[in-house]
């Protein structure tokens, strides 16, 4: 049980038992009192309980002695409430980084990860699959291949090599690191994308595996892959610090992590903001994925795994022959799909004029054709 959470006024997004579509509540509940959080919540201590044994196992080999009483005390901390992984991956990436908490006060790095006690990470990944698993992705996955394919060869993805795509989609990054000869695993947290690659790679005669994987939770021991990549997709997942060590430990030493993220400054984001305006607000204290795409908080991420980082910032370009071609990817995405099911109509339209106005004001195709540049970040890692 959770002894002292305070009242909380939070959304949340509930998957629909019959259906993939979900629906917003509020809950001004307190926190504890909600049998669904309780039941999320022991789950969580459970995995809690399970993870820190691993990374107490884990540790004897590297921390000494005083590191190991810390660690014991980590792991009471770490049932009261914190997520898997706040204090157990993380606890194994400060000792790696001989920054051990034990017996000091809490550094920047754990006080950041104290603030997100108490939010329900299971819930927020279940209202994104849900989300992904609406309307076509086949159509703007047409428009991320571009940063896919550069991606793969800014990787120096090549034959033989084994590679890992982490929130594939429909295998964009995945299909391009195959047909450069690589096995490949393209892991996705939803069902329904990984069928669409399936179906996509049906006729072809590439070696890909399909996987259902959380970012956060990949399925792969230490050290398995040659590359691993993720294109405008791990960056979605809630716990940042914790995605970071997730790619970083399933490549081989010296092997590569690369990662596409939409930048602040991007189409993306602005784009974000508007339809944002029609949605609940996140749960507080959940990191802007968007902090993906600045330069700096990328290093501070990789900092503890990596002995170079490579950061470029580059632009992928939307182009659509027309006003309906646009708006028919629009309103097959599965954001707007979802949109649709929860709004009144005239908020919807309402909605749909704005971010119309946006791609108006940034547009600079001619004669009825849409064109948009979208900036991103393109990240080479090596881990060290
Ligand atoms: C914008 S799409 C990008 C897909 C693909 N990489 C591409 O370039 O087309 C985001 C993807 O992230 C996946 N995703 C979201 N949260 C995830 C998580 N926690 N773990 C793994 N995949 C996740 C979604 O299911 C979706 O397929």
């Amino acid at each position: 049980m959770v002894d002292a959470v305070p009242v909380t006024t939070r959304w949340r997004v509930e998957a629909a038992a019959s259906s993939a579509a979900a629906r917003w509540t509020r809950d001004e509940s307190r926190v504890h009192e909600s049998p669904r959080w309780s039941r999320c919540h022991d789950r969580a201590e459970d995995r809690d309980v399970r993870s820190a044994r691993v990374h107490r196992e884990d540790a004897a080999a590297h921390c000494p002695p005083d590191v190991e009483a810390g660690d014991d005390r980590a792991v009471g901390r770490s049932v009261t409430g914190m997520g898997r992984g706040l204090w157990g991956r993380n606890h194994a990436a400060d000792c790696r980084r001989e920054r051990c908490p034990a017996g000091s006060p809490p550094d920047r790095s754990t006080r950041a990860r104290l603030e997100l006690v108490g939010i329900d990470f299971e819930q927020i990944k279940a209202g994104a699959k849900a989300m992904w698993s609406l309307g076509d992705y086949s159509l703007l996955a047409a428009g991320l291949e571009p940063a896919a394919r550069d991606l793969v060869d800014a990787c120096g993805v090549a034959s033989g090599q084994e590679v890992l795509d982490v929130a594939t989609g429909s295998g964009n990054c995945a299909i391009a690191a195959a047909r450069k000869g690589a096995r490949v695993v393209a892991s996705d947290l939803t069902p329904a994308m990984l069928a669409l690659g399936r179906a996509r790679t049906a006729t072809e005669d590439l070696e890909i595996e399909w996987i259902e994987a959380d970012a956060e939770d990949l399925p792969f021991t230490t050290g398995r892959f040659d590359c691993v990549t993720s294109v405008f997709g791990a960056m979605i997942a809630p716990r940042q610090d914790v995605v970071a060590s997730e790619l970083f430990r399933v490549v081989r030493p010296g092997g590569t992590v690369g990662m596409a993220n939409w930048t602040p400054e991007s189409f993306m984001k602005k784009m974000g903001e508007v339809t944002s305006r029609y949605a609940p607000p996140p749960p507080a204290g959940v990191p802007d994925a968007f902090r993906w795409g600045e330069e700096e908080t990328v290093r501070s991420l990789f900092e503890a795994f990596a002995s170079s980082v490579q950061i470029d910032r580059r632009i992928v370009t939307w182009t659509y022959g027309s006003w309906d071609e646009m708006r028919s990817v629009g309103e097959n995405f599965g954001g707007s799909v979802m949109a649709k099911k929860m709004m009144p109509p005239s908020m919807f339209a309402q909605m749909g004029e704005d971010v119309e106005a946006l791609f108006r004001e940034h547009n600079r195709g001619t004669e009825g054709t849409v064109v948009i540049d979208n900036e991103y970040l393109q990240v080479v890692a090596h881990r060290a």
